[in-house]
């Protein structure tokens, strides 16, 4: 057995020195020291020995284990140097290799749109003004004429936080905070984000409108007419089809629906204008002499009129975008296209 127990040490001292590895050392260790190591067989040949030989034995068992526990460690503890070193090596910092430049992103369809479209406005003398996201009832609904509990707040399936809080389903609510502010003359445009309960090829939940409001002495449709021409020949180039139809807003008498040929089938019909050839871009209208009051401004004095695009809409027909979901989609591939 002390033979046995010679041979075993050697075995192992002779393995765990030509072992190079975190992973080799542990098998070895299971190998030897494991609960069904070689040692602990060979401790099972003990109860055959004389009384004498017993403690003897036990304790170069002791002894061999300890020898093995301690080569095991100090072996451990150089391979582990070892590979650290090895790692610091080849991952030296070389400060002279040039350094990894980010991708460079590119503009938002949406904020182009919007940059263009306040470009050409800009230089019909529209100012920028801005409103809001989180809402009043007052101003997205009330001053704009949509009474409480009346059918036309139905236009639009409003997100509401509570009774008088919401996401303002549209940018006129920008209209009612210009005119509390300003005295007329006013001639504003307000992009932004708004929101509502809305999902398919065409609408999205949360999605962008320009807001256009000019009042002053003596504006007339004619004029809300010759702007929005104006600026369809500006951006979609001239000879786009434009239509207006009557319609009805709430806060605009009288009131209209301007309509874009559509460009992904040039009027032929397609899923993006739901076979009609048009895409519906903006409502407008003359303001209500209703809103005027709401603001505090004379009705007999002034006149003049408000339009809300949607953006979407109109990066679709720019860009001959086929749904608007992939404006939301956030693939790279998709937005670095513009
Ligand atoms: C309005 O929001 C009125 N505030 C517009 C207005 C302003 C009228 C000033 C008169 C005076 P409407 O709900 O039709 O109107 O929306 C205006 C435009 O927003 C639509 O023509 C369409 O281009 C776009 N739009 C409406 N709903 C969605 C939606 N869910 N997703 C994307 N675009 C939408
Ligand atoms: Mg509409």
């Amino acid at each position: 057995m002390r033979e046995q127990l010679d041979q075993l040490l050697q075995d192992a001292l002779r393995e765990i020195a030509s072992a190079n590895s975190e992973d080799s050392l542990q098998e070895l260790r299971v190998k030897y020291l494991g609960k069904k190591g070689a040692l602990t067989s060979l401790m099972k040949g003990l109860g055959s020995l004389s009384a004498d030989e017993r403690p003897l034995v036990g304790q170069m068992v002791n002894t061999v284990k300890s020898q093995l526990e301690e080569k095991l460690d100090e072996t451990l503890t150089g391979v582990r140097e070892a590979a650290k070193s090895e790692r610091l090596q080849s991952e030296r910092l070389d400060v002279t290799l040039p350094g990894r430049r980010g991708g460079r992103g590119t503009k938002h369809p949406v904020s182009l749109v919007i940059e263009e479209i306040s470009e050409i406005f800009g230089s019909l003398g529209f100012q920028v003004a801005e409103g809001p996201e989180i809402e009043l009832d007052f101003y997205n609904f009330e001053a704009l004429n949509f009474p409480k509990d009346h059918p036309a707040r139905d236009m639009q399936d409003t997100f509401f936080v509570d009774d008088n809080i919401l996401l303002r389903t549209h940018t006129s609510p920008v209209q009612v905070r210009t005119m509390l502010k300003h005295a007329p003359p006013v001639r504003i445009i307000s992009p932004g984000t708004v929101y509502r309960c809305d999902s398919d090829a065409t609408h999205s939940p949360m999605f962008h409108q320009i807001e256009g409001l000019m009042v002053d002495k003596g504006v007339t449709f004619g004029d809300l007419k010759g702007v929005l021409t104006t600026f369809v020949n500006q951006y979609f180039g001239k000879g786009t089809g434009v239509r207006l139809r009557p319609s009805f807003f709430p806060f605009t008498e009288p009131s209209a629906e301007v309509d874009i040929a559509c460009v992904m089938c040039r009027g032929t019909g397609c899923r993006v204008c739901k076979q009609s050839g048009w895409l519906e871009i903006l409502g407008a209208g003359m303001i209500d002499p209703e809103v005027y009051r709401h603001v505090g401004y004379d009705p007999e004095s002034i006149s003049g009129f408000a339009f809300g695009m949607g953006i979407e809409r109109i990066a679709m027909l720019k860009y001959g975008i086929g749904d608007m979901r992939l404006l939301f989609e956030n693939d790279v591939r998709f937005l670095s296209q513009f």
